[in-house]
């Protein structure tokens, strides 16, 4: 079953951000995979204002884009480091290392990561949602019980991260956690602002739940809430 929180007043960040505080409150230890992209950015700074509030919380980052300079600051890693990890602390960090060799030894880590948590699941997907429906690097058509893998991108994808990366890098794969352990997480949320996510996000809900539209796939999900602001709700 999914809620739909539409924040129309307040401002959309805090009451992401007060719901996820009264979560860590409830279960400090939860682990937590953890989307970058510009959508959360706000949210996190709110929880990385609140000293503490994962300090004894495991964050998995939820995915990596392939073949950026090794000093590529908007790295998924980096942000998410710049953003939240650094400044807020938490009790384990675990990234993902798309240059080594072993590729697929790292994927298998990453579900290691996850197998190991109790009853082998994450307790929160925290997911921002692209413009095609991919949630992490799942893109159209991605598997349903797909586990951490190297992936192409969507060409809107790739068009779409230009705007992190302005010029540096163009990359066109990635790593990312599947759909089948974001669909088995206790709880997930996905974050959508502005009017560019109107038309996706009225699909999500509107079309048969399927893995062309990978996000409608949570229309199936027991514990799915969808934090969404005046704009991309279709209210403006
Ligand atoms: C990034 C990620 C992507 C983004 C999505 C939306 O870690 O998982 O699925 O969440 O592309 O990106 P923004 O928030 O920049 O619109």
């Amino acid at each position: 079953m999914e809620r739909v929180v539409t924040v129309p007043g307040a401002p959309w960040c805090a009451a992401v951000a007060g719901r996820w505080l009264e979560l860590l409150d409830a279960r400090p230890v939860a682990r937590l995979c953890l989307a970058t992209g510009s959508t959360p950015l706000p949210v996190y700074a709110r929880i990385a204002e609140a000293h503490g509030a994962l300090g004894a919380a495991s964050v998995l980052l939820l995915d990596e884009f392939g073949d950026l300079p090794a000093d590529e600051p908007e790295s998924c890693d980096r942000v998410l480091r710049r953003s939240l990890i650094d400044p807020a602390g938490v009790a384990d960090y675990r990234s993902i290392s798309v240059g080594t060799p072993d590729l697929d030894g790292e994927c298998r880590a990453v579900d290691g990561w996850i197998d190991t948590g109790p009853g082998g699941c994450l307790d929160l997907a925290v997911l921002g949602l692209g413009v095609n429906g991919h949630v992490g690097m799942n893109e159209p058509g991605s598997p349903v019980d797909g586990r951490t893998a190297r992936v192409e991108l969507a060409a809107s994808t790739i068009a779409s991260a230009q705007r992190y990366f302005e010029g540096r890098a163009r990359p066109t794969w990635g790593v990312t956690v599947g759909l089948g352990d974001l669909l088995a997480a206790r709880e997930v949320w996905v974050l959508a602002t502005g009017r560019d996510k109107a038309t996706i996000v009225a699909r999500c809900f509107e079309s048969p739940a399927t893995a062309e539209v990978p996000a409608s796939l949570l229309q199936d999900h027991p514990n799915c809430t969808w934090w969404l602001d005046k704009p991309s709700a279709g209210l403006t």
